[in-house]
C-alpha cells in the first residue's frame, strides 16, 4: 500500500490516530482523502490491538466540506453510476468506536463525517454547518438524516435550510456533539478518553456500538431484542468473566479483548 498523501496515520498504545491534512483546501473531502480515510479506518477496525480510532483535523478546520472545486462539473450520471462518495458508508460500518475530535469548521461534509463518528469532543472554537443550499446543493453524505436524528427536525432544519454555522456550544446544547473543552486542551483530552475506551473489553464495545446504531436503525422492539442477545452473547467471552471477577475482587480488570 502507498504511503497516504492527505491524511497522517499514528498508533499510540491502543488508540489509532487519523489526522485529515490537505491544508491548502481547509482538509475538503476530495476522492483521495476518502479513501485514504477508509482505507487507514478499515486497517485500524481490522486490528484487535486497537480499541479506538481518533478522527481529526487542524485547529483551522475539521473539515470544509466535500471538495467543491472537485465536485463542481460533475453530473447527475456521474453521481449515480460512478457514486463517488460511495466509500463513506465502511467508515460508518467499522466496528471500533472512533472519536471525532473537532476544531474550527466541520462544514457540510465535515460535519457528516463528524456524525459518522460515535463521540464528538469538540473544540470551543469549533463551528458545524450544514451550508449546501448556499451553493444550490443539499447535504449528500447523510446530513438530513443523521443531523435529523442526532437533534430533531426542527434544529436540524433550521441548520440545513439556513446553511447558518452554529457554535461548539449550541451544538452542544442540541446534543450534535458529546462534551466542549477548551481549545488547546482538545488533543489531550481526547486521547484520556479514547485511551479510556481503549482499555475496555473489546468485544464488549463492538457489541456496545452494535447496539447503539441498531437504536437509530430499527423499532424499540427489534432494538431491546438486538440488546438482549448482544448481552448474553457477552456472558462467552473471557472479559465477562474477568470484569465481574475483578469486581468482586476489588481490582482492576486484566482484559484479553476475548
Ligand atoms: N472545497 C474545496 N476547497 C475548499 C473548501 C471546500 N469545501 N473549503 C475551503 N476550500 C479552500 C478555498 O477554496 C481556499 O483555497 P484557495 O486559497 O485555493 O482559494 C482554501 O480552502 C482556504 O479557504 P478560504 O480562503 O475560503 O478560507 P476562509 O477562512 O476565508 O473561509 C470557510 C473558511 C468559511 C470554511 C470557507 O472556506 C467556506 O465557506 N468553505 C466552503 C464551506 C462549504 O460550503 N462546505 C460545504 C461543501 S458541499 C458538501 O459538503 C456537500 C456534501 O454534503 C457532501
Amino acid at each position: 500500500m502507498t504511503a497516504p498523501e492527505t491524511i497522517q496515520v499514528e498508533t499510540r498504545g491502543r488508540v489509532g490516530w487519523i489526522t485529515l491534512d490537505r491544508p491548502e483546501a481547509l482538509n475538503a473531502l476530495n476522492a483521495q482523502i476518502m479513501r485514504e480515510v477508509v482505507a487507514a479506518a478499515t486497517a485500524f477496525d481490522a486490528d484487535p490491538a486497537i480499541g479506538a480510532i481518533v478522527l481529526t483535523g487542524s485547529a483551522k478546520a475539521f473539515a470544509a466540506g466535500a471538495d467543491i472545486k472537485e465536485m463542481e462539473a460533475k453530473t447527475s450520471v456521474d453521481w449515480l453510476v460512478d457514486d463517488p462518495f460511495g466509500e463513506w458508508p465502511r467508515f460508518a460500518a467499522i466496528r471500533t468506536p472512533v472519536i471525532a475530535a473537532v476544531s474550527g469548521y466541520a462544514l457540510g461534509g465535515g460535519c457528516e463525517l463528524a456524525m459518522m463518528c460515535d463521540l464528538i469532543v469538540a473544540a470551543d472554537s469549533a463551528r458545524f454547518g450544514q451550508p449546501e443550499v448556499n451553493l444550490g446543493v443539499l447535504p449528500g453524505i447523510g446530513g438530513t438524516q443523521r443531523l435529523v436524528r442526532a437533534i430533531g427536525y426542527y434544529k436540524a432544519a433550521d441548520m440545513v435550510l439556513t446553511g447558518r454555522l452554529i457554535s461548539a456550544e449550541d451544538a452542544e446544547r442540541a446534543g450534535l456533539v458529546s462534551r466542549v473543552v477548551p481549545a488547546d486542551d482538545l488533543l489531550d483530552e481526547v486521547a484520556t478518553i479514547a485511551e479510556g475506551i481503549a482499555a475496555k473489553s473489546l468485544p464488549s464495545l463492538y457489541a456496545a456500538k452494535a447496539a447503539l446504531d441498531a437504536a437509530l436503525e430499527t423499532s424499540l422492539a427489534e432494538g431491546l431484542r438486538f440488546e438482549r442477545h448482544a448481552f448474553a452473547a457477552q456472558f462467552d467471552t473471557h472479559d465477562q468473566k474477568e470484569g465481574m471477577a475483578a469486581f468482586r475482587e476489588k481490582r482492576d480488570p486484566d482484559f484479553t479483548h476475548r
